[in-house]
């Protein structure tokens, strides 16, 4: 048996082998056949002890040499199939693909339309106001003409830090505020959030308001009506309607409340015949309450006698469900990105 002859043989038909092999695994099949623990080096080199002692380093170098040179195919064969694979992957990449584009925040609905509310009085002369959300009884109620046993101070809406100090409950005690800061004439507009002791379908513990006030010489009912329709106008749109109800506010006298015409159902108080759910039929909304300053707030904040001036507050998750048809309040504070996503610019 000349071994010698059978370990050369090898070399020339792993070469073969390779030259067909493609993938990864086909190079490790036969790396083991040839190279492995019982290929065929292996194999060979097991029948050493059979030959004369003189004749087995020969065969031994011999052995050695074909490993090497079989170890060189293999790294010689990866290499190419590697330059081929990446050639490929190159081929199929397309350079002008369009990028992926990144996901884009967008304002909260609160926000545009608050801001969308700010923008319309600021263009009618409003500066825009603001003041603490925790606030003195003195602003929140005392300086807004509720005395100390006002029902409006009861514990069970609202949300007391100390004797003295709460969560303000609505945006007036700003109106307060900026009559202390300036005197008339003055027109404000102060959007914030305000607290309450109520959570359930159509209550949140916090929501937002916009407060606007004005004060002037000779201001009348007259100059609120105007300045509100100009308003509903410019965020509901020209054709929405707008009518005041008389109603009470401690702050104001006298006092209204405006309501706006159904901007679901168009006024009509029906969608194909059935009721509408937003106006509940009415055609009618209301959207804010309002009012000729009373004379005790001027009085509280030492302005004389002869001044007059209007007021008013809203909601602003009120005006948005509106405006946008949201039919519940909990989505303004879920901040399911699936719903804001839909107010992006
Ligand atoms: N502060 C009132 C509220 O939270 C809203 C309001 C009504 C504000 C009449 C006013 C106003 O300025 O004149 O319900």
């Amino acid at each position: 048996m000349d071994l010698i002859a059978a370990l050369e043989d090898i070399v020339p038909q792993l070469a073969d082998g390779l030259e067909r092999a493609t993938r990864p695994e086909e190079l490790e099949a036969l790396r083991v056949d040839v190279l492995g623990r019982k290929g065929r080096i292996a194999r060979i080199m097991s029948c050493l002890p059979e030959l004369e002692p003189g004749a087995r380093p020969a065969v031994g170098q011999t052995a050695n040499s074909v490993k090497e040179r079989c170890n060189e195919l293999f790294e010689a064969r990866k290499a190419v199939l590697e330059a081929a694979r990446e050639a490929e992957a190159l081929r199929r990449f397309d350079p002008s693909m369009p990028g992926r584009a990144p996901w884009r925040g967008s304002l909260h609905p609160t926000t545009l339309v608050t801001e969308e509310i700010c923008r319309v009085f600021q263009g009618l002369g409003f500066d825009v106001a603001s003041g603490p959300e925790a606030e003195t009884d003195h602003y929140n109620f005392a300086s807004l003409n509720m005395p100390p046993e006002h029902p409006a101070r009861d514990m069970q809406d609202t949300l007391y830090i100390t004797d003295s100090v709460l969560m303000r409950t609505h945006t007036s005690p700003v109106q307060v505020r900026a009559m202390l800061a300036s005197r008339p004439p003055l027109a404000v507009i102060a959007p914030g959030k305000v607290y309450r002791r109520d959570s359930d379908l159509t209550h949140t513990p916090m929501f937002h308001q916009i407060e606007g006030l004005l004060v002037g010489d000779g201001v009348s009912m007259a100059h609120l009506r105007g300045t509100l329709t100009a308003f509903v106008h410019a965020v509901f749109g020209a054709e929405t309607r707008v009518r005041f109800r008389p109603s009470f506010f401690p702050f104001t006298e006298p006092s209204a409340e405006a309501d706006i015409s159904c901007c679901i159902c168009g006024g009509q108080g029906q969608i194909d015949g059935t009721g509408c759910r937003v106006c509940k039929g009415t055609g009618w909304v209301e959207i804010l309450g309002c009012g000729m300053v009373d004379p005790a707030v001027f009085e509280a904040v030492g302005y004389p006698a002869d001044v007059s001036g209007f007021a008013f507050g809203m909601g602003v998750e009120r005006v948005a469900m509106l405006k946008y048809g949201i039919g519940d309040l909990r989505m303004f504070f879920e901040n399911d990105t699936r719903f804001l996503g839909q107010f992006g610019a």
